[in-house]
């Protein structure tokens, strides 16, 4: 992990960003993006999770691995803070991949094991067995999950399955949220994303913010680089937020293709940022961004990102 900002527990899976090739494992007849990234619409979609893991293993997609440590740090801060167990809300929760590694302390290895069996059981057999182990990892901390997606499928099959408590299927790029989907907001303390900022920009962010109520949700977003997040902080500060930049890059996935990566350094030169020794070795890094309603996290100037943290470890710049 190019990160010395990580907090001790992390456990990054094995898909180490050292000495793959740039070219990626997938073949030509790719489809992109406008940012230059490969499609993978059709995968966030499906009934069940076998092609999303399938898939993204191949990938060595693993940000929510890297993210775990970090937002179990900030769930236990927030529950220290609020002396409540928090609500979370995960931005593009997809099959509820975040919630099921907090909540049932599972590694992306667990899942891509869980789901990667190939031919894949139906999707009934999948979601008893998913049951059964949000069951026997029923914890006393209360945290409660709640997903926000575009895809009814994933959100369907998360709900089912128990990793999630409650989800609002919705788009809210194009729309504000419906009185029944604010209700469900409400009350969000904690809001967390991996892999989603950029399919989502700060028009969802400021929704999500101002349906919580009058008290506004922390927030935490790992970011791939290539997307600027100064319009994300710009629109969080006019919300009355403060963002830190926390230290260090995290690998999220290799490219799919030396064409994928190609593209995607055009748009990380576009935006003016400096490849090399990172995307230009074949993976894309992201960067993880906290904000937290100023006063909530602006005790005291060099107060540290997640509290008090080992020396050296975790730190940030404000904006
Ligand atoms: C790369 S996946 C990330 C899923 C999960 N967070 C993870 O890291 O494994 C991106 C997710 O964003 C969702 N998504 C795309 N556009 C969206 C939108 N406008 N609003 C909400 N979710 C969206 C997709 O359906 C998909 O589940």
């Amino acid at each position: 992990m190019h990160s010395d900002a990580n907090p001790t527990d992390a456990n990054p899976t094995d898909a180490s960003p050292a000495g793959n090739s740039p070219a990626g494992p997938f073949d030509d007849g790719l489809r992109f993006d406008d940012t230059g990234k490969v499609t993978l619409d059709h995968i966030y979609t499906q009934p069940d999770p076998h092609a999303y893991f399938s898939t993204l293993r191949t990938l060595g997609y693993h940000i929510p691995q890297l993210a775990k440590p970090f937002f179990s740090r900030l769930i236990d801060e927030c529950r220290a803070q609020r002396r409540l167990p928090p609500t979370v809300l995960d931005i593009g929760c997809s099959y509820g991949i975040n919630a099921a590694l907090l909540r049932c302390d599972l590694t992306m290895d667990d899942l891509f094991e869980r789901y990667g069996a190939q031919p894949s059981p139906a999707r009934n057999v999948l979601l008893d067995r998913d049951r059964e182990l949000v069951r026997a990892h029923r914890r006393s901390s209360g945290t409660r999950f709640i997903g926000l997606d575009a895809s009814e499928p994933a959100v369907s099959y998360a709900l089912a399955a128990g990793f999630l408590d409650e989800a609002v299927c919705a788009d809210l790029e194009q729309r504000d949220p419906t009185e029944a989907e604010r209700a469900r907001l409400d009350g969000t303390d904690l809001v967390i994303s991996t892999g989603c900022i950029g399919y989502v920009s700060e028009r969802t962010l400021a929704r999500v913010a101002r349906a919580t109520g009058e008290r506004r949700p922390w927030m935490a977003h790992f970011v791939l680089r290539m997307f600027p997040f100064a319009p994300f902080a710009e629109t969080l500060d006019e919300l009355g937020y403060e963002t830190v930049h926390v230290d260090g890059v995290f690998p999220q996935r290799r490219f799919a293709s030396a064409q994928e990566q190609e593209q995607v350094l055009d748009t990380l030169a576009s935006v003016g940022v400096d490849p090399r020794g990172l995307e230009t070795e074949g993976w894309l890094y992201a960067q993880l961004h906290v904000s937290r309603p100023r006063g909530a996290a602006g005790r005291g100037a060099n107060r540290p990102v997640f509290g008090q943290q080992p020396a050296g470890t975790l730190t940030g710049r404000r904006t």
